[in-house]
């Protein structure tokens, strides 16, 4: 995680470079810091915090110059002191920023200390200046200096370096992190996302895995693993700019919450027709789809979440085996894989390392192909996959996935349905999908509309230490999603469990403390749910349930009803997502956490 930023150009770019961090803070928040190499040396500020802090700095002390680097960063090696904060340096000339991790550094370290190297932070990413620093004793060239050092670093990392001898470039590489260069006139740029340059530029090169860049006013030119130079193509950003601008939301998790009827339908866009899901939206080479035998699904947090619901899906639908794993687990273990698997990863970013990690490994296993479904076009996710279906839900920028899961989980019924045609699903079963497909964004309006009730309904929560969310079928990975948003960002610890697991253990947790939030499903396990909540009221717990009119369920003694639209049941599981979401959002509010950058976490977790 953490964001980078670098540029230069003919104006100053302290100004520039902190709104990159700004618009970064949502990959890490701990600290940040910046470096400005001008006529009369390298400057570095630093601050622990959020990127106000470093502003605060900045504005009682400005720097000025036309080259910098910057970062913001989420501690991974060292607590979120300022000595660890970036830019580290080696002497008085050098600077340099980092995403990643360095995996040798621990060896690096003590190879460098022997040579006299000292260490004034705990970080990995010290080993990297330093390194740099050493390789410039005996060959002056900052490029040549960088090639060197990256060669002898195993791990992840982005970086971008400034030398006082180097007037005209800045120097910057990626190999296992995201980087992007922003191309300007007479003025260039890299970041870690494309978002914290869409205030100088559109314009956007993608560097590939072990690229090393140089970076100058008037060009930039790219070298590959090799020593190579590569041209590489320059892309024209088309996201929606105002994504990051809050609106009239308090915060950006509000407002993703509410985009969701919007988002959704355009994911739906062009996805199918009248009657049928249109195969065409998986690309030219839409033939997979008659030979998959198997589906294996990997991905990380809510994205995981997703996958589990489209294992119910898939199995229902199509009768298609799916086995749906965390991708931290799958990188490292023995897979089998049958015959005809179709590997599948979901991720919000498709820049997760796990995720990426696992699609590698999925690429010398044998599958018959591999999809991703994801929510950025230009990721390394997408530009690694043999195929992609993007959902289509805008920058999300809240660090609590919202919109980006229900368009995940609209992708994964539009991928289920088209396996489960090829599988001989009838016309007319088809046709009842895509219709009940067509209705979800006035279900998710209608569901939004319980709001303002559910916003009383959190006023209970305030005190809660914990709480036990309860699902059964498709609607357990609702639970689990619930949990997970909860714990996220009201800090309140929740567990999910199916809810016939119930009275094998987590029953025992269970007295008038104890909120136990329950997704009921209008199918048939609608009894045995009701009997499951008959085993909590019994020990006086508190059942905070969430279900359609048509379930008979109502507000009683310990029972606090909240009312979610009838819906088809296939739909229910996106439906029934929106209370929860609304439910952690309040509490959180109800909590005063941070609720768009809740504590510990980052929106991309691009290291391992
Ligand atoms: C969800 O609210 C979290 N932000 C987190 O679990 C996230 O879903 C996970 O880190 C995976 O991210 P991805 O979808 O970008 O791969």
């Amino acid at each position: 995680m953490c964001g980078i930023v670098g540029a230069i150009a003919r104006r100053n770019v302290s100004k520039i470079l902190i709104e990159g961090l700004s618009r970064l803070e949502y990959r890490g928040y701990d600290s940040s810091g910046i470096a400005i190499n001008n006529e009369q040396g390298v400057f570095s500020h630093r601050a622990v915090g959020k990127v106000q802090a470093l502003k605060d700095k900045f504005a009682a002390e400005p720097l000025d110059g036309t080259m910098g680097i910057a970062h913001t960063r989420w501690a991974t090696h060292g607590k979120p002191t300022e000595n660890n904060a970036h830019p580290h340096s080696s002497g008085d000339d050098l600077a340099l920023v980092h995403n990643g991790i360095i995996e040798n550094h621990e060896t690096l370290r003590a190879q460098l200390k022997a040579q006299g190297y000292v260490f004034k932070s705990e970080t990995d990413t010290e080993v990297i200046v330093h390194l740099i620093h050493n390789e410039l004793k005996t060959q002056p060239d900052l490029l040549k200096a960088v090639q060197a050092t990256l060669a002898q670093l195993e791990g992840a990392f982005a970086i971008a370096v400034v030398n006082h001898a180097d007037k005209e470039r800045f120097v910057a590489a990626r190999k296992g992190s995201p980087l992007v260069v922003g191309v300007g006139i007479e003025e260039n740029f890299v970041a870690s996302d494309q978002l914290a340059l869409l205030h100088v530029t559109d314009q956007f090169i993608f560097l590939e895995e072990g690229d090393v860049v140089e970076v100058t006013r008037d060009e930039v030119v790219i070298y590959d693993q090799q020593g190579e130079p590569q041209a590489r193509p320059v892309s024209v950003f088309n996201h929606n700019v105002d994504a990051t601008d809050k609106g009239e939301f308090r915060h950006y998790m509000m407002k993703e919450i509410y985009e969701q009827p919007k988002v959704i339908n355009a994911c739906l866009e062009g996805r199918i027709s009248e009657n049928k899901v249109l195969t065409s939206c998986f690309g030219a080479d839409s033939d997979f789809l008659k030979e998959v035998e198997n589906v294996h699904i990997v991905a990380c947090g809510t994205s995981y979440h997703a996958g589990l619901v489209a294992k119910y899906w898939i199995e229902d639908l199509a009768g298609v085996p799916c086995a749906v794993e965390v991708a931290s687990e799958y990188r490292y273990r023995n897979v089998a894989v049958p015959k005809n698997t179709l590997f599948l990863t979901l991720s919000q970013s498709g820049e997760t390392a796990d995720t990426l990690a696992a699609l590698r490994k999925a690429k010398e296993q044998g599958y018959l192909t591999t999809l991703a479904i994801c929510n950025v076009p230009s990721s390394t996710l997408v530009r690694e996959s043999a195929l992609t279906l993007l959902t289509n839900a805008g920058a999300e920028i809240g660090v609590a996935s919202t919109k980006a899961f229900t368009t995940q989980l609209t992708a994964l019924l539009i991928t289920s349905v088209a396996i489960a045609v090829e599988k001989g699903l009838s016309a007319e079963k088809e046709s009842a999908l895509v219709q009940a497909m067509r209705s979800l964004p006035a279900y998710v309006n209608a569901a939004l509309l319980q709001d303002e009730h559910i916003q009383k309904v959190s006023d209970r929560f305030a005190n809660k230490q914990h709480a036990l969310f309860l699902g059964r079928g498709a609607m357990y990975p609702i639970a689990l999603e619930g949990a997970l948003k909860l714990k996220e960002i009201s800090y309140i610890h929740a567990e999910a469990y199916p809810a016939g697991e119930l009275k094998h253990g987590p029953l025992a947790l269970v007295d008038e403390n104890m909120p136990i939030i329950t997704m009921v499903p209008h199918n048939d396990m609608l009894d045995k749910l009701k009997s499951n909540m008959q085993e909590v009221a019994a020990r006086g717990g508190e059942l905070y349930v969430f279900a359609d009119r048509s379930t008979n369920l109502h507000n009683e003694d310990n029972i606090i009803f909240t009312e979610v639209p009838k819906v088809e049941e296939i739909l229910e599981p996106i439906v029934h997502t929106i209370p929860l979401q609304l439910l952690s959002y309040h509490v959180a509010v109800v909590k005063g956490t941070d609720v768009d950058q809740p504590r510990n976490l980052a929106k991309s977790v691009t290291v391992e």
